[in-house]
């Protein structure tokens, strides 16, 4: 048996809690020696609740004082530059929360560092390993809906201080360097990205909905938090070139909605995603065979060609140990997350503007 990796888990939040430390020591032959929290009682919780056997409360101290090999950093969006660069510089290997960096020349910086070290980078979020996702890609490649020319992306929820549980003041989803486009459109982006490769152009629209919401769970129920500094709801329109296009529609601004997370439409038909990603489910498929005269809806049979199956939102860790072991590239490349991040970072150009704006980097 080959010695289990060490982890150290940077950030200790709802995230953290809920996916990763759960299922580190499942995922991966990994074990958790440590975590990292600037609140204390927060890291000291962890460790209590999930056997880690010491924390920090930053991350110089896990550098200076850890023996680690793998980083996974799930802090707050706007630290994630600096820790990863730290991380990376030590000679880590690091698997990054969304987004990795606030623009792109800081997320390239991040992409050479790793490269310098000889060491791993993987840019989650993890939509490109989910098994619904593979299938659909299988079945476009094997022509099951034609030319697959179109996507419609919803990617929105009613909001961090609504729809997720967390301890923590969730005031600084709303504050700069945040916001739903980082947190929540770089989920559609990156799965509309996934389906037609890089995107050439993006334009869009988007509003501040709700200057002020109430925190409706954990320490801070109750309390009413302004967020009227960035948009909360944004339209995307995404031009991929030839006659592919996609529409990102993502926000903090549905409390609920019954739309399909995603469809995809071809010349003979559509792919229809209605079913939680993390449950493996078989998405629905539209088929028009013109030559058999006949049309309809199925639930298809994953074919021959089976895509592997998610087990938490930590397989990512999985794909980061084997891409080690096997001196391979991991599935979640960070060239994919720059490009990404690219159509972020243009996005306020093309709402200032009201034009369509070109996009440069590719993956
Ligand atoms: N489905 C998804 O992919 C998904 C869902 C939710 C959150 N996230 C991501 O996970 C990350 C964390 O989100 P969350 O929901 O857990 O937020 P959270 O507010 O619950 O937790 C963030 C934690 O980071 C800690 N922190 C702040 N600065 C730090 C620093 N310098 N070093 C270490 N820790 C620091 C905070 O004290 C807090 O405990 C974010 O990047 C977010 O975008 C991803």
């Amino acid at each position: 048996m080959k010695k289990a990796w060490k982890v150290a888990v940077v950030g200790c939040g709802g995230f953290a809690r809920g996916q990763y430390l759960p299922n580190i020591r499942s995922e991966a032959n990994a074990d958790i020696v440590a975590v990292v929290d600037p609140i204390e009682e927060t890291a000291k919780k962890v460790c209590e609740d999930f056997n880690v056997p010491v924390y920090y409360t930053n991350v110089d101290d896990l550098i200076a004082n850890c023996d680690f090999g793998i980083a996974i950093d799930a802090a707050i969006i706007q630290e994630h530059y600096e820790i990863n660069m730290k991380l990376l510089k030590a000679g880590k290997h690091v698997i990054s929360q969304k987004t990795a960096a606030p623009t792109v020349e800081k997320l390239t910086e991040q992409i050479e560092m790793a490269k310098k070290m000889n060491v791993k980078f993987v840019c989650v979020p993890i939509h490109p390993m989910r098994y619904d996702l593979n299938l659909a890609k299988q079945w476009i490649k094997d022509g099951v809906i034609g030319d697959a020319y179109f996507a419609k992306c919803n990617m929105s929820h009613g909001g961090p201080e609504y729809f997720q549980y967390r301890d923590v003041n969730p005031i600084w989803f709303y504050e700069d360097g945040a916001g739903a486009l980082i947190d929540m459109g770089v989920h559609g982006l990156q799965i509309v990205t996934t389906i037609f490769g890089p995107a050439k152009k993006v334009a869009c629209m988007a509003k501040i909905t709700c200057p002020a919401r109430m925190v409706r769970s954990g320490s801070f129920d109750g309390k009413v938090i302004q967020t009227d500094k960035i948009p909360d709801q944004y339209v995307i329109t995404l031009d991929f070139g030839d006659n592919k296009m996609a529409v990102v529609d993502t926000g903090f601004s549905q409390k609920a909605s019954k739309t399909p997370a995603l469809e995809i439409y071809g010349d003979l038909g559509t792919i229809c995603f209605t079913e939680g990603y993390m449950t493996n489910p078989i998405p629905e498929v539209y088929v028009d065979n013109p030559e058999k005269g006949i049309r309809g809806w199925m639930k298809p049979m994953p074919g021959v060609k089976i895509p592997k199956k998610l087990k938490s939102q930590c397989c990512c860790l999985a794909d980061m140990v084997d891409a080690i072991e096997k001196d391979r590239d991991p599935v979640l490349s960070a060239e994919h997350a720059r490009h990404v991040l690219e159509i972020i970072c243009k996005i306020p150009e093309a709402i200032k503007s009201g034009t369509t704006v070109e996009l440069e980097t590719t993956f």
